[in-house]
């Protein structure tokens, strides 16, 4: 009998294009699938930003029609995937093009999924419950942090229940990802705080998740060097492109790993806390990244050390102990030097919301293929220590 090394692994991407000014060239991929009108779907911030005015002249100097869709919350709501679904069909649109951060990108899959299937979002969540292929969809992120542009997740808030729910299916990667550092020229320095948090997180739990593998490893390490080594400088110098490129490059790196070995407890954590107090994701992961790493080091420490030398930490000489100090603190200075000082107490989170959070954080897939199996217990323990 042979010997296997390495469990079997897949490993799901888009097409990508990466580039500064890359967006411009929009029209001929949807050309190349064919499309005669999209439906573009955006937000007002990104309109205001002059990216979506970007995204309309490429499609006009080819001739191609399009719809414009901007009613996205900063968390994508049931109502608004149906309501896009809606204009998307009465308008016999036949592709899809999103230009904004993970909130439109997550509202463009949603809208695409419901438009196959002729069915409600909310029937969709889970692991692999797409049946019917979703029409073309080209993603244009204009923030370097989600990688919903490259993912198999789509997270989505249902406000009834508060909470949010994800789908996670390779039918839902898009057919091409535009990749432009430019776009990102128009996030504030709080936005490129959370949203650089979140793609380091992104890297972290990918390495250490029971998914992770060698198809995700060197994406998730790389991801963990560029952003650990270049967010500061670029929040320092919001002008400079090509630290602009590198912060992209470790968003899409960790976007890549992530979207193929799964995320942990902060994601399963963070989701729940979104859906129930609508805070934007970046911010919620940031505040229980370290708390969440003390509590998973002991499932997985030779990974662990391995993160820590990734962020610059010298682990000679130091028992495991002493690498996980090491690397809590550095986590939390991390945090500190890009402006990040938020806790979850400062935005209204209470000892009594605990439970509530804690059931849903159990619900979510991320939790599955966290380090250290967890009970609700833990979870409880873990949040009331990020309060
Ligand atoms: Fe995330």
């Amino acid at each position: 009998m042979s010997q296997h090394l390495t469990s079997l692994r897949k490993f799901v991407s888009p097409e990508i294009i990466f580039g500064a000014g890359c967006r411009h060239n929009v029209a001929n991929y949807v050309s190349n699938f064919g499309a005669r009108k999209v439906l573009l779907v955006s937000d007002p911030g990104v309109v205001a930003a002059g990216w979506v005015a970007d995204i309309e002249a490429s499609l006009q100097a080819q001739g191609i029609e399009y719809c414009l869709y901007t009613e996205v919350s900063p968390n994508p709501r049931v109502e608004e995937v149906m309501h896009g679904a809606e204009l998307y069909r009465a308008n016999n649109c036949n592709g899809i093009v999103a230009i904004g951060g993970g909130s439109p990108m997550d509202c463009a899959k949603g809208i695409g999924i419901v438009v196959a299937h002729g069915r409600s979002i909310l029937e969709f969540e889970g692991v692999d419950t797409i049946r019917v292929p979703s029409p073309p969809l080209i993603l244009i992120p204009t923030t370097a942090g989600t990688s919903a542009d490259v993912s198999q997740f789509v997270i989505i808030s249902n406000q009834q229940e508060r909470m949010k729910f994800s789908i996670v299916s390779k039918a839902v990667v898009p057919d091409v990802s535009l990749i432009d550092p430019e776009t990102t020229l128009s996030m504030d320095p709080f936005l490129s705080a959370c949203t650089g948090i979140d793609a380091l997180v992104h890297a972290i739990e990918a390495f250490v998740s029971t998914g992770s593998g060698p198809l995700t490893d060197t994406h998730a390490l790389e991801a963990m060097r560029l952003i650990n080594g270049n967010l500061v400088q670029m929040i320092a110098n919001p002008h400079d492109i090509a630290l602009r490129e590198k912060i992209m490059l470790g968003s899409m790196q960790a976007g890549l790993a992530f979207s193929n070995a799964i995320l942990g407890a902060v994601h399963a954590m963070s989701h729940s806390l979104g859906g129930f107090l609508d805070l934007p994701h970046g911010m919620c992961n940031a505040a229980l990244v370290e708390h969440v790493v003390a509590f998973n080091y002991s499932a997985a420490p030779e990974r662990f050390r391995m993160v820590a030398e990734t962020l610059g930490i010298d682990g000679r000489g130091l028992n495991h102990n002493e690498i996980r100090q090491r690397l809590v603190q550095h986590l939390i200075d991390f945090k500190h030097s890009v402006g990040f000082n938020e806790t979850l107490k400062l935005h209204g989170v209470s000892m009594s919301d605990i439970p509530f959070l804690s059931r849903h954080a159990m619900e979510d897939p991320c939790i599955l293929t966290n380090p250290r199996e967890s009970t609700q217990k833990d979870v409880e323990v873990v949040y009331a220590e990020a309060l």
